[in-house]
């Protein structure tokens, strides 16, 4: 078992410290190798994913990442941004499959900005296709009109077969839950989503014990507020499942606990925690790694078919919250909070 550690920026190599503590401490006998990638390596090379890096992650069997980003990149030209580092390494490993559980533990319920009634018990899974649509859609540019005016344009597509993968993914998720799945789209509007939800219907033929009902993504975002628990898996395109899931991430009490699983045809997969690099308090010792931690879980599961060590390390994780452990994002007014590093030990502990 090969491990590529991408830590990345920002609270990036704080974050994954703990994880893999956690991870040796199941001692399973992962090898790590670590990596450049993001503003890091753009600073070191001039390139956010450096042709080392790449070939590590390709002969890996999975890739654990941290974030990638921060204000002293925003202004380079795009093919030296770190965020292009992220979107390149999923579009050569064809990393179409995107799971984004959000998942409210009991302690959390009072941390979400919605009642404690509205969230509490929350199972969902957003699957976000990630390797098409307006992200990677050509052509795209800036341009200038005859009339010396500006133009930005970028395209949104999806093929059929593209759409069937992620579905597929979708309806079998589904399968080993409660047996519904959502798909959302703007066919009102988008060719690209009606074509997307024309595919979904045949597709949903196939799985007759699975439901499947379609929402447009205005609808779906305000669905998500107002009776969250209505859904069990959402299925939705590239753009607006990254909209959808910072929302979902909310109704948990913090995008601080969304872990992520990115997934090719063979389960070979980058698991990377939802949020991003906080620049803003990064080094400070006191960002949460529990998304982290919990994207090494669905490492263990997805691509090394541990299930059981997934598990434990999911029941450390909820052990640690039922203890009143927390970092400053998930506690209550007034609650005490502890750092990343103690953070990630009291799940050592645990384990
Ligand atoms: C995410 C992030 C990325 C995305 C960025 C960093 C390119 O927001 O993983 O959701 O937009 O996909
Ligand atoms: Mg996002």
């Amino acid at each position: 078992m090969k491990v590529a550690v991408l830590a990345g920026d920002g609270i990036g190599p704080e974050i994954i410290a703990e994880a893999i503590k956690a991870l040796r401490a199941l001692d399973l006998g992962i090898e790590f190798e670590e990596a450049l990638v993001g503003g890091a390596a753009t600073d070191a090379h001039g390139d956010p994913l450096p042709p080392a890096t790449l070939a590590l992650c390709k002969a890996a069997d999975a890739v654990l990442f941290g974030a990638v980003g921060g204000p002293k990149y925003d202004t380079l030209p795009r093919p030296q941004r770190p965020e292009q580092g992220l979107l390149r390494l999923r579009k050569e490993l064809g990393l179409f499959a995107n799971l984004r559980p959000a998942l409210i533990y009991p302690e959390l319920a009072a941390a979400s900005t919605l009642k404690p009634e509205v969230v509490a018990g929350l199972d969902l899974l957003i699957v976000r296709e990630l390797t098409g649509d307006i992200y990677f859609g050509q052509p795209r540019g800036i341009r200038t009109l005859d009339n010396g005016e500006r133009e930005g344009f970028d395209t949104m597509r999806y093929s059929e077969s593209e759409i069937r993968r992620i579905g597929h993914v979708a309806f079998k998720a589904a399968r080993k839950r409660v047996k519904r799945v959502c798909s959302v789209d703007k066919a009102n509007v988008l060719e690209t989503t009606q074509l997307w939800r024309e595919v979904m219907t045949e597709l949903g033929r196939d799985y007759p014990d699975v439901e499947l009902t379609h929402m447009y993504v205005d609808n779906a975002a305000m669905q998500l507020l107002r009776n969250p628990k209505q859904f069990d898996v959402l299925v939705t395109g590239n753009m607006f499942g990254d909209i959808l899931s910072d929302e979902a991430s909310m109704l948990t009490g913090s995008i601080g606990m969304l872990p992520s699983a990115s997934l090719d045809a063979n389960a070979k997969g980058l698991y990377e925690p939802i949020h991003g690099s906080a620049p803003d308090i990064a080094g400070k010792g006191i960002a949460n790694p529990l998304a982290t931690i919990l994207s090494a879980a669905m490492m263990l599961r997805y691509t090394f078919n541990g299930e059981e060590a997934a598990a434990r390390l999911e029941r450390a994780v909820a052990k640690v919250l039922a203890q009143g452990l927390r970092t400053g994002d998930i506690a209550a007014a007034g609650e005490p909070t502890i750092g990343t590093r103690a953070m990630g030990d009291a799940v050592v502990n645990a384990l």
